[in-house]
């Protein structure tokens, strides 16, 4: 099995091993996995290009890995265990045997028709255990999967199915949310009317069995197609660098980018990541509340857990249904051991009080995680207090769609806690801090932006379509560094603090934003001349969604324009990217060279304008107190 340390020294040895002998370091973690053929070589890379290549010559696919690697020895054991939204409906448990069989099943479905290595497959899919089985169907035969979260709008969702030109959709014919039932297949027949014509079929699982339109030169059903399908399917056999998967997520410009992740690197990383953040260990219950709509779910609910043997737990619903009590009702049920979460599920069940959380047993657990967006002080200390009883320490994992994987974090039991701090890198992860010009941060007690000097197996090794792009935002900030678009922070002893994005990114409930993306689709009211957007902090969300909007005469603005703006966005984009807050402006700060100043809108939006820094160099400096005044700050 992959490296899992047990206490201080070994972390310390094994870090000081991976930064002086990355090669032997990965090797020896690359060595656990089964391979078809070994690696010729561990790594070669270039930044500047970017290339990154590991265990290239190696042949593997990663599903024998997820599955068939355990039937031996915990064939009978459960991988997925699948909690309905409905409390009272029944769980749903796969073995490894059964999900290999299922997968296979699928795998077959999806070859009848015609679906290939190389093919990308669209899934838009509620957290039901069909999305893990097609995912992993995808990888078993090298079709590359694309999963776009079902909240996305149907020209979001159209414009990364056209971006990656799939051949196929896969989705549900309607989401149970809560107490409501969201038309999946509807959203799904919208996109392909807005011109996906690579599309060739979809595929649709009966979920609900609710009313849907069926178009009969593309639908299938997904039960109807796995009648008398053959539970066996060879895997393909994939090269290390073959791709993978290709997961869509927002920049501080344009339309969101696919980040392309490959075979080998993948694996070996989301394996070893996942055992020694969580400390997994024989027959625990491990539980993500992500959705797989999100980097989290592919990495630590399907690949990770399943690479390490795990018993992974995928919920279908939501915190709040049937109350505010579900997740630790949850936990308690099946004795969670390992409980992964969003700082934003934690300050929203702190917000409906105690009385949720503290009649559950809630003893099982040993570790609990937070990811997607820092974590304040208070929800820290209560997720701390409340959920961790003061004796399972929390694991404030810091990564990227981008990383592939948890690049910082502490161990539990084995590094300290500290309140806020993602803390240590893992081995093999060797962070750095740069001032703006470029240089390196050395000692601690520092302030600057984080880079990463050296490659990692899980890193992103293109933008799908546009080498190019990933060039320019990821390895064109600094000379052969990797830049995260995060400021953090280092402590007298080392630990790492991340502050958040400084670039135009924003995260809304752990969600990733473009603010070009948001006002693009503010933009496409009739009304609107420009708009800006920018980030507040928000009790909730951690940030809300604050828009500027110019308009060409506020006399014929409707009493409903902020209904109408939301609107425009959800259709755009989605329910998630709608603004807080909106205010008609006369104008928006500028520098002479036409850029906006996006430092005083974000002050003015958080509601504190008494320091807004030199605002001379503005082409118009009197616009800010007419903004100030519209905010109600002076
Ligand atoms: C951005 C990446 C990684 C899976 C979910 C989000 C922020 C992520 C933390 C953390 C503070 C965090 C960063 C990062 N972020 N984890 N523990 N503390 N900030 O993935 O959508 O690619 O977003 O989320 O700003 O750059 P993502």
């Amino acid at each position: 099995m992959t490296l899992q340390i047990s206490n201080l020294e070994e972390y310390k040895e094994a870090y000081r091993k991976s930064v002086e002998n990355p090669d032997m370091f990965w090797s020896e973690q690359a060595e656990t996995f089964s391979w078809r053929k070994k690696w010729d070589k561990v790594l070669e890379w270039d930044f500047k290009e970017p290339k990154v290549e590991w265990f290239k010559g190696a042949q593997l696919n990663i599903t024998e890995n997820c599955l068939d690697r355990h039937l031996k020895t915990k064939g009978d054991q459960t991988a997925i265990l699948w909690e309905p939204n409905d409390p009272n409906a029944e769980v749903t448990k796969l073995s490894f045997r059964q999900l290999h069989a299922e997968v296979c099943k699928f795998s077959n479905v999806l070859k009848a028709n015609g679906i290939g290595k190389g093919d990308r497959v669209c899934f838009y899919m509620p957290m039901v255990p069909e999305l893990a089985i097609g995912v992993l169907a995808c990888a078993r035969i090298g079709a590359i999967h694309s999963v776009v979260f079902a909240g996305f709008s149907a020209t979001a969702l159209a414009d990364r199915i056209k971006d990656a030109s799939c051949k196929m959709v896969i989705c549900s014919d309607y989401n149970h949310r809560g107490k409501k039932n969201i038309p999946v297949k509807q959203v799904v027949d919208e996109a392909i009317n807005q011109g996906c014509e690579s599309i060739e079929t979809v595929i649709v699982h009966k979920n609900t069995g609710g009313d849907i339109q069926w178009n009969e030169n593309l639908d299938k059903w997904w039960h109807l197609e796995m009648i008398g399908k053959d539970p066996v399917c060879e895997p393909e056999v994939m090269d290390a660098e073959d791709m993978l998967f290709i997961l869509y997520t927002s920049g501080s410009t344009g339309k969101p980018k696919g980040v392309v992740h490959t075979c080998a690197g993948y694996m070996v990383y989301t394996c070893y990541s996942f055992r020694n953040i969580f400390q997994y260990k024989d027959g625990d219950i491990y539980w993500c509340t992500a959705d797989i709509g999100w980097i989290t779910g592919h990495s630590y609910i399907i690949y990770g857990p399943l690479l390490a043997g795990a018993t992974t737990i995928m919920f279908e619903g939501v915190p709040t249904y049937p109350d505010a009590s579900r997740f630790w009702e949850i936990c308690q049920k099946h004795k969670v051991n390992q409980f992964y979460t969003a700082p934003t599920a934690i300050r929203a069940l702190m917000a409906h009080g105690d009385e949720h959380i503290d009649k559950y047993d809630l003893n099982d657990l040993k570790v609990i995680g937070s990811v997607g967006e820092p974590i304040n002080d208070e929800a820290w200390q209560w997720y701390n207090d409340k959920v961790g009883r003061g004796r399972a320490p929390i694991v404030d994992t810091w990564w990227q769609t981008e990383t592939g994987g948890i690049m910082i974090s502490p161990l539990p039991n084995i590094t300290d806690t500290k309140p806020c701090y993602a803390s240590y890198p893992l081995p093999g992860i060797q962070p750095v801090l740069l001032d703006s010009d470029g240089n390196e941060l050395r000692g601690n007690d520092v302030e600057g932006l984080l880079c990463i000097k050296y490659p990692w197996p899980s890193m992103i090794r293109t933008t799908y379509g546009d080498h190019n792009r990933c060039k320019q935002v990821y390895f064109s900030a600094f000379d052969n560094m990797y830049f995260t678009g995060d400021g953090c922070r280092r402590d007298e002893e080392g630990r790492i603090r991340i502050i958040g994005r400084v670039d135009d990114v924003i995260n809304v409930s752990g969600h990733r934003m473009g603010t070009a993306e948001v006002e693009n689709a503010i933009n496409e009211h009739e009304a609107v001349i420009e708009s800006a957007v920018v980030g507040y902090p928000h009790d909730i969300k951690g940030q809300g969604i604050f828009g500027y909007i110019i308009v060409q005469d506020q006399e014929e603005i409707s009493d409903d324009f902020a209904k109408e703006i939301n609107a425009i966005v959800t259709k755009v984009i989605g329910p998630i990217a709608k603004p807080d807050k909106i205010l008609i402006v006369p104008g928006l700060p500028k520098t002479r060279s036409g850029k906006i100043m996006r430092r005083i809108l974000r002050k003015i939006a958080s509601g504190d304008a008494s320091n807004l820094g030199d605002i001379s160099t503005l082409l118009n400096p009197e616009v800010v107190d007419k903004i100030k005044k519209l905010a109600g700050l002076i």
